[in-house]
């Protein structure tokens, strides 16, 4: 249990909201063990049909903790826990799972706050967030799958531009490249996506499950591979100088120099 995810079951919909908003809802281990724990609570509890991801306050997720960046970076391989880690619990659970998750994405998202809705069944945006995924310039690689399913559902140019340029769009360009499915004013949000999870979570379950597989039939292992790919990058990047310079310029508030970097 964390206080920085707050769970609540409405009428069929669980409802996981990121509350760190004193760090932009940015994502520590403990966060995404509540999330992961909460996919694995929908699959077992028949009260819930629907899981709901928002945030509170003006951000969705700055991303992962930079912090535990720092941490895992310096953390000598042979320490490193055996067992899963929380984000790659997080990760699978979000991609495996058979009921539907909707995100309510209330403000920035950076990182795996963007690449987390591209499991997402449903994504509604507020007017004003954002979506941005600077893992180049952390020296850092995307995850989560996302390597693939962007460039699937968006195309290979405007992914790379999202991915190398570190680019920042916004709610309605987001929903014109097919990452959101509805954009609505930041004050109705909530009410709407609710009200949509809510109207899923009353249809037939076992229909929605099955056209869920059905939509994503096909990608499933492909992603997962992908997946395993991206985080042997992504595990080995943690180490090098240039994450280093990047986590630690971040953390110490000045620009990154990445000119001494071979
Ligand atoms: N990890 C840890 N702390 C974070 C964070 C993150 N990913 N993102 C923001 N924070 C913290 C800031 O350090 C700051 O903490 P402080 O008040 O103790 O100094 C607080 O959240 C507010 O952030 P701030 O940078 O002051 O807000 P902003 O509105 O000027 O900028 C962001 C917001 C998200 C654009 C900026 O914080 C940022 O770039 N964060 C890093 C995002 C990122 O690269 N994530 C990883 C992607 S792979």
């Amino acid at each position: 249990m964390t206080e920085h995810v707050l769970v609540t079951l409405e009428k069929g919909v669980q409802i996981l909201t990121l509350n760190r908003p004193d760090k932009k809802n940015a994502l520590t281990a403990e966060m995404y063990g509540a999330l992961a724990d909460g996919l694995e609570r929908a699959e077992r509890d028949p009260a819930i049909r629907v899981t709901l991801i928002t945030a509170t306050s003006d951000a969705f997720t700055a991303g992962n903790d930079m912090g535990d960046f720092a941490k895992a970076g310096s953390t000598p391989v042979d320490d490193a826990p055996a067992e899963k880690s929380d984000v790659a619990r997080f990760v699978e659970n979000l991609r495996e799972v058979e009921k539907p998750v909707i995100a309510a994405v209330n403000g920035l998202a950076v990182g795996i706050g963007v690449t987390m809705l591209l499991h997402c069944d449903l994504v509604y945006a507020g007017a004003s967030a954002t979506f941005q995924m600077p893992f180049v310039k952390l020296g850092l690689v995307p995850e989560a799958g996302s390597s693939l399913l962007l460039p699937r559902l968006i195309g290979l140019q405007k992914a790379a531009d999202l991915f190398l340029t570190n680019k920042k769009i916004n709610a309605q360009t987001a929903e014109a490249l097919g990452l959101v499915a509805e954009v609505f004013a930041d004050n109705a949000l909530a009410a709407e996506a609710l009200a949509r999870a809510q109207a899923l979570a009353a249809q037939p379950p076992n229909a929605v499950k099955i056209v869920k597989a059905l939509l994503r039939s096909g990608d499933r292992a492909q992603v997962a591979a992908q997946t395993d790919a991206e985080a042997v990058h992504f595990a080995a990047q943690l180490r090098t100088a240039e994450v280093k310079e990047a986590v630690g310029a971040f953390l110490e508030k000045r620009p990154a120099d990445f000119s001494k970097v071979a």
